[in-house]
């Protein structure tokens, strides 16, 4: 795996990120929802930057970046729906294609945990996972991620829900 650094997510990473998930739509979109066509934009990240960092600031979401030793991003993960109550939070996870299959996701994932616990506390992780996404399922798994529930709605692929005690 080359360098890489795991840090949180700030407001002078829009140019970046915007290259990030522009090179990688086509990829993104076969394996999770498509987003609003208004976020690529310079305007759509840095609204949708504002908006992550205000929930981060309002301790519900802890949004990370993956950046390579040039600086360029090469992936995302977030602890998403941080709740303090059930002291839980969701995962999320996503890879440029040009950097999938060195082990950055696993990475990525194992840094949720560390910081769901040392920084957050929590004690609950859940991650949703669609059937055909078994390089995702493979990582969760690898995590320690055990399937809880399985679903299907009417026409769309069945979607899995993993849960893992911290
Ligand atoms: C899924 C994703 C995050 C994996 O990222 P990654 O950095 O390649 O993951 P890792 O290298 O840590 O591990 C992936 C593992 O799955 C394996 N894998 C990937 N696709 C596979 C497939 N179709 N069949 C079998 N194994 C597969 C890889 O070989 C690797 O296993 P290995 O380490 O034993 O070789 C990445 O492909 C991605 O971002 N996809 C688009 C967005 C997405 O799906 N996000 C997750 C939403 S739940």
């Amino acid at each position: 795996m080359k360098p890489v650094r795991i840090r949180t997510l700030q407001c002078t990473d829009a140019e970046a990120l915007l290259t990030f998930e522009l090179d990688n739509r086509e990829w993104f979109e076969r394996h999770i929802d498509a987003r609003d066509s208004a976020f690529y934009s310079a305007q759509g990240v840095t609204e949708h930057i504002a908006a992550y960092l205000a929930e981060f600031a309002a301790g519900t979401w802890h949004p990370f970046i993956i950046e390579d030793n040039g600086g360029n991003i090469v992936g995302r993960a977030n602890l998403k729906g941080i709740d303090m109550s059930e002291r839980s939070a969701e995962v999320g996870y996503r890879i440029a294609q040009s950097a999938c299959g060195q082990g950055l996701a696993t990475l990525a994932v194992r840094h949720l945990i560390q910081e769901a616990q040392l920084h957050w506390n929590l004690k609950q992780l859940v991650a949703s996972v669609y059937a055909g996404n078994i390089g995702s399922a493979k990582v969760l798994e690898r995590c320690g991620f055990l399937i809880e529930h399985a679903s299907r709605q009417e026409g769309t692929e069945r979607d899995y829900r993993l849960g893992l005690s911290i």
